[in-house]
C-alpha cells in the first residue's frame, strides 16, 4: 500500500472514530447497554474504506477546496450503516457467525437483543449525523435520499433478503451479480456519490464516479467471495469458510477461484476506465480500486 493511500485511510479512520466517539457518549440512562453496543459495533477495528471513500471523492473533486471536515458527518454516517448491516448479518437468523473485525460478534459480545436494537439505532443515527451535518438544505436533502435507498428495500437490505433466500439454491452469474450490486455495491456506489456530491461534482462528474464505484462495489464482494475460500480465519478477522459452510451461492461457487478471479480483474479495468473520464487528479481513487481488489482481508 502506498503511503498516500495508508495516510488517506488512517485519517479517514481516525475523523470517523473522533466523529461517533463524540455522537456516541452519554447514554440515556437506563440504555448504557445498548450504546455500548453501539460503540462496539461501530467503533471496531473495521477498514474504514466507505468513510476513505466519500473523503477521496471529495477531495479529487475539490482539489485545493478540500476540506475533509464538510464531510465528517457523511463519512459517519456510511460507517454507521455500514456497522449497522455487519451486526444484523452476523446475527443468528442471518449468518449466524460469531467472530466479526477479530473479535466476538455484538450478539456474542452483548445479546441478540441488544444487536438487533444496536443496528437499528445505529442506522437511525446515520440520518441523523447527515441532518446534523454543516451542508446546506439542498445538498442535505439530496445526500440523504442518496444514503436511504442505497440503505433500504432498493438496496443494501434488499441484496440481503436475496442472499438468505439463495441459501441451498442456484443463482446464475446475472442473479448473483445483482445481489451482489445490492447487497455491497450499494453503499460503497453511494459513498462515493455522497463524496463527489459534497466536492460538487456537476452531473458528468457524478456520473463518471458512479461507474467507478459500481465497478468497485461489485469488485468489493467479489473479493470477498475470493477471500471466504482463501484467507485465513486469523487475518480476516471473521470465520473462514463460512460461505461454503452455509451453502450460499457466491462467485467463487459459480464461477469457481479462476473464474472470480477474472471477474475481479475485469471490474478492476472497468474502474479505472471510468476514472479515465474524470479530469483531475484520480490518482488516489486509483489506488482505492487497486487495493479493493488485492486487499487480504
Ligand atoms: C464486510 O465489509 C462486509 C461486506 C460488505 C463484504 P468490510 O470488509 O468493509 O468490513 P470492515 O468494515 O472492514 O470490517
Ligand atoms: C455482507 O455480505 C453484506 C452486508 C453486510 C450488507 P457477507 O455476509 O458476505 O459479509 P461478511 O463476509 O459476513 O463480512
Ligand atoms: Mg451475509
Ligand atoms: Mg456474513
Ligand atoms: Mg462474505
Amino acid at each position: 500500500m502506498s503511503p498516500q493511500l495508508r495516510d488517506a485511510l488512517q485519517q479517514a479512520a481516525g475523523r470517523v472514530e473522533v466523529t461517533l466517539r463524540r455522537t456516541l457518549a452519554e447514554p440515556v440512562p437506563g440504555a448504557d447497554t445498548l450504546f455500548a453496543a453501539m460503540r462496539y459495533a461501530a467503533l471496531g477495528p473495521g477498514k474504514r474504506l466507505r468513510p476513505a471513500l466519500v473523503y477521496t471523492a471529495a477531495r479529487t473533486l475539490r482539489s485545493d477546496a478540500f476540506d475533509p471536515a464538510h464531510c465528517d458527518a457523511a463519512a459517519a454516517a456510511l460507517e454507521c450503516i455500514h456497522a449497522y448491516s455487519l451486526v444484523h448479518d452476523d446475527l443468528p437468523a442471518m449468518d449466524d457467525d460469531d467472530l466479526r473485525r477479530g473479535h466476538p460478534t455484538c450478539h456474542i459480545a452483548f445479546d441478540e437483543a441488544s444487536a438487533i436494537l444496536a443496528g437499528d439505532a445505529l442506522q437511525t443515527h446515520a440520518f441523523e449525523l447527515l441532518l446534523a451535518s454543516d451542508a446546506d438544505s439542498d445538498l442535505k436533502l439530496r445526500l440523504l435520499g442518496e444514503l436511504a435507498q442505497a440503505s433500504g428495500a432498493r438496496g443494501m437490505v434488499a441484496g440481503q433478503a436475496i442472499d438468505l433466500a439463495a441459501v441451498d439454491h442456484n443463482l446464475d452469474p446475472p442473479q448473483l451479480e445483482a445481489m451482489h450490486r445490492l447487497k455491497t455495491g450499494a453503499l460503497i456506489r453511494a459513498s462515493a456519490r455522497i463524496g463527489a456530491l459534497l466536492g460538487g461534482a456537476n452531473a458528468m462528474q457524478l456520473a463518471a464516479v458512479s461507474g467507478y464505484a459500481e465497478a468497485i462495489g461489485l469488485a468489493f464482494q467479489v473479493q470477498d467471495d475470493i477471500l471466504d475460500v482463501t484467507a485465513d480465519t486469523a487475518v480476516l478477522g471473521k470465520t473462514q469458510g463460512a460461505d461454503a459452510a452455509r451453502n450460499k451461492p457466491t462467485y467463487v461457487s459459480l464461477l469457481g477461484l479462476d473464474g472470480a478471479r477474472e471477474k475481479l480483474a475485469g471490474l478492476h479495468r472497468q474502474a479505472l476506465d471510468a476514472l479515465a473520464q474524470l479530469d483531475g487528479d484520480t490518482e488516489l481513487l486509483r489506488q482505492l480500486a487497486d487495493y479493493i481488489v488485492r486487499r487480504s482481508h
